[in-house]
């Protein structure tokens, strides 16, 4: 019995570090990237929080809801929206916009703003009530 519950814990101890990201990234400088206006050189460019809501609220910066026809990125494994990111920077992901918005950032930035929207509490929880809102 002691022998089957230490396999049981060692079992969910890898699962445990198996799922952890494997992108590093630094969490304050991924929401300023996520919520600035302007990129490194100062040029204004389309800020994220614009498209895709500020933190987790789905919400825009001027309070109003984020259209649905944007995806949620808060709580997404970080390892995904990197993937995503690099490959709309690369055009290998097709989307005019997201390309644009992709390419603006160096591959550290992609790093940071990946393990920010990771680190945030998701809202989705169950999709279908989004489908019965229609
Ligand atoms: C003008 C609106 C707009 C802005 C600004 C914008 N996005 Fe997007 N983003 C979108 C849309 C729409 C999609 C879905 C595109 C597609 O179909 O592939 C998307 C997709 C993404 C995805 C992939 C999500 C997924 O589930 O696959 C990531 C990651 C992402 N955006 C991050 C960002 C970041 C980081 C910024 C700021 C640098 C940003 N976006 C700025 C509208 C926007």
């Amino acid at each position: 019995m002691i022998i089957r519950t230490l396999l049981i814990t060692t079992t969910l101890l890898f699962a445990g570090s198996a799922a952890a990201s494997a992108v590093k990234g630094d969490t304050a400088n991924g929401k300023k990237v996520f919520e600035s206006d302007v990129d490194t050189k100062g040029n204004k460019v389309a800020v994220c929080t614009g498209c895709h809501g500020v933190g987790n609220t789905e919400k825009l910066p001027d309070g109003s809801a984020m259209p649905q026809e944007n995806p949620v990125l808060a709580g997404q494994y970080a390892d995904y929206l990197s993937k995503a990111l690099h490959d709309y920077k690369s055009k290998k992901r097709a989307h005019i916009g997201m390309q644009g918005n992709a390419s603006r950032l160096s591959d550290k930035e992609i790093a940071d703003v990946s393990v920010y929207l990771g680190s945030l509490k998701s809202k989705v929880h169950d999709l279908s009530e989004h489908e019965n809102e229609k």
